[in-house]
């Protein structure tokens, strides 16, 4: 079968990209090919595999070349983040709607020519939520919770979770939409998104860098781990949509966690003095944004296709150290604990 990731480039994609072709093949089918699609090129490791084809641009330039070819599934990860849609409205519209828009297109124009109706998974946000003053805003929410958006970044993912339930519901594509709660730990450098403190005051001290955190320690979260993340985007792929039970998006599973049962965490994994270089210091705006945040997401929908969320943040933390031990720089990441 052959595949395409957008954003194959990214921390997820490249992850998702690593599972898939370790395991070799996808609801059954032998995965032949590999396309990742990105601004930026894939790390090496992709590249080095034989399978792999990359193509770099943006991606409202590279979808109209898409309808000349055969696609069975699509794993659609490419976006920009919520701080950058945030920053520059433009570039939001263009990265997210406009070019989500162009891909969906392609596909259609290539089912309409007798192409395979290729299945397709959105990476969704838990930023499709936030509260309303017309309604009671639940703080922990569900699948059927109503999404009410707070930011640009926001109203994009949940109006392409449109977009793709509707060029489902017309047959132009298998579609499903897959809302992705904060994945931590990120690694690398900080990125553009507002949620980015959620790994810095795990990574930072890791690396034996003092770290600043903008929101009190009673702020809690929906958070997963990079391969749980990775485990639900296939397993939403695999589903059937008898399994799924409708077109709409549903959640994934979250550990639903505050900052304080963060730092204990880190502090049980890594010891007190790595705690101790994280300093609280409130950062009005990005406390402002956190505040219309979901407090907690619940999953019914992924439980009942027999996703799970991690048991504990420990094991998130443990996790991201684990990764950095096999990563070529670990002695960077970790010296912190070293
Ligand atoms: N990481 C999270 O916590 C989180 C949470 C909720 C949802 N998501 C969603 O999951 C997906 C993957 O997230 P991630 O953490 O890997 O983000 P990421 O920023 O690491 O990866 C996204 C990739 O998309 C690429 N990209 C951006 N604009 C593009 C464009 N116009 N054309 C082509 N490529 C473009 C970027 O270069 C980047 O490599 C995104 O859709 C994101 O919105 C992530």
């Amino acid at each position: 079968m052959k595949l395409l990731i957008t954003g194959g480039g990214g921390f997820v994609g490249a992850r998702l990209a690593r599972t898939l072709l370790a395991r070799g093949q996808l609801a059954g089918r032998t995965i032949d090919r590999l396309v990742l699609t990105d601004i930026t090129p894939p790390p090496a490791d992709l590249l080095a595999d034989t399978r792999v084809e990359a193509r770099t641009g943006t991606l409202l330039s590279q979808a109209p070349a898409l309808q000349g070819e055969d696609f069975d599934g699509v794993f659609h990860l490419a976006s920009a983040v919520s701080g950058e849609c945030e920053l520059d409205f433009e570039l939001g519209l263009r990265s997210n709607l406009d070019s989500t828009r162009a891909l969906l297109d392609a596909l259609r124009a290539r089912t309409a020519a007798g192409g395979p109706v290729p299945r397709l998974v959105f990476s969704s946000s838990v930023a499709v939520f936030g509260p309303d003053p017309a309604f009671a805003w639940p703080g922990i929410v569900a699948d059927d919770t109503l999404p009410a958006p707070q930011t640009s970044y926001g109203t994009h993912k949940l109006m392409c979770e449109y977009l793709i339930a509707d060029y489902t519901r017309k047959g132009f594509l298998d579609g499903r939409s897959a809302r992705l709660m904060t994945v931590t730990v990120r690694p690398g450098r900080p990125n553009g998104a507002a949620s980015g403190f959620f790994s810095g005051i795990i990574r930072e001290p890791l690396a034996g860098i003092v770290s600043a955190c903008p929101v009190d320690a009673g702020v809690s979260h929906p958070m997963s781990s990079p391969s749980q993340t990775v485990d639900g985007l296939i397993r939403v792929y695999e589903a059937t949509r008898e399994q799924l039970g409708g077109r709409l998006a549903l959640n994934l599973p979250a550990l639903n966690v505050r900052v304080a049962d963060m730092l204990d965490a880190l502090e049980e994994v890594a010891g007190s003095q790595v705690r101790a270089l994280v300093r609280f210091e409130r950062d009005e705006r990005i406390a402002g944004i956190v505040a219309n945040w979901p407090s907690g997401a619940t999953a019914a929908r992924a439980a009942r296709l027999g996703l799970a969320p991690c048991r504990q943040f420990a094991d998130i933390i443990r996790e991201y150290i684990a990764d950095c031990r096999a990563a070529p720089n670990a002695a960077q990441a970790l010296k912190g604990i070293q």
